[in-house]
């Protein structure tokens, strides 16, 4: 395997690895390695059917049970647990402006780590490249080990030991979306996570944190709402984050422990833009894990 880093602080592109092949016990070592130093890995040039992307998902470790998405019965794809990160409907048309899981998606284009609203989160999302539209439509990424680490230290004492709820019901209100079925309402009740955590792979310590965050523990909401902002301007700025622009087969893996990403915006009335995602689970709760 060929590792070549992305940015000085994060992020690298791997190369000299078949992807669409049964991995050896070694080389998933190894990559487990690179992902816990590097936090993103970037897989160019890997033309994975869907059976192989759950394959590669699964030799890594346990997938997500349950994806979270509106309008379950409308899914397109064959495998329940491949998220559909694309603009298309069932017969492969582009949704229509109007179209709920169009606006529910627009969520995506918020800083955000996967599934940080479920009550055990994502550990690693592999998302891969299948069209992609001629502009725009890129995706960044953020480290959270650094965002912490640049904290100032009485900031840094202050919020060790905060607690947050998560749910995409407080992601989507700050879009103005609240079109919840009574089912999804309750499928995505607020869950409790650690505003800081540590990294088992680097050791290092992080913020946690995503725009599915709507309450701060033991703050007045407005306050918790506002530090949240704050954490995430401080985490996200221009310098320290990666953009990474799609060529089709791309397969990016990142770790949600320690990173936030957010889509960018590009023409989906024109475009087509298909994106499939697999997406492990963490072992546990950030409540039930050392800080
Ligand atoms: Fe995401």
């Amino acid at each position: 395997m060929i590792v070549k880093p992305l940015t000085p602080l994060f992020g690298a592109e791997v190369s000299g690895i078949n992807l669409c092949a049964p991995l050896s016990s070694e080389q998933i070592n190894r990559l487990i390695q690179i992902i816990d130093e590097f936090a993103v890995v970037v897989f160019p040039d890997q033309p994975l059917t869907d059976d192989q992307h759950v394959a590669f998902a699964e030799s890594l470790g346990p997938l997500e049970k349950e994806a979270a998405v509106v309008s379950v019965e409308q899914q397109r794809l064959a495998h329940s647990q491949m998220i559909d990160i694309s603009n298309l409907d069932v017969d492969g048309a582009i949704l229509t402006a109007d179209d709920r899981r169009r606006m529910f998606n627009l969520g995506n284009q918020l800083w955000h780590s996967d599934s940080s609203f479920k009550t055990i989160p994502a550990l690693y999302s592999m998302l891969h490249a299948r069209v992609i539209p001629p502009e725009g439509g890129d995706t960044q990424f953020a480290d959270m080990r650094n965002a912490w680490d640049r904290l100032p230290e009485a900031m840094q004492t202050q919020i060790e030991s905060y607690l947050c709820d998560h749910s995409l019901i407080y992601s989507r209100a700050l879009l103005g979306f609240d079109a919840f079925t009574e089912k999804e309402m309750v499928a995505f009740t607020p869950q409790p996570q650690r505003l800081t955590r540590r990294h088992p792979g680097s050791k290092r310590k992080c913020l946690f944190l995503s725009s599915h965050i709507g309450v701060v523990h033991d703050l007045p909401r407005p306050e918790g709402m506002m530090l949240i902002r704050e954490l995430i301007e401080h985490a996200t700025e221009k310098e320290f984050i990666y953009t990474h622009k799609w060529k089709v087969n791309d397969l990016v893996l990142w770790d949600n422990r320690c990173t936030m990403h957010r889509a960018r915006p590009f023409n989906d009335q024109k475009y087509k833009r298909d994106m499939r995602r697999m997406t492990l689970a963490d072992s546990a709760s950030t409540l039930d894990q050392l800080v």
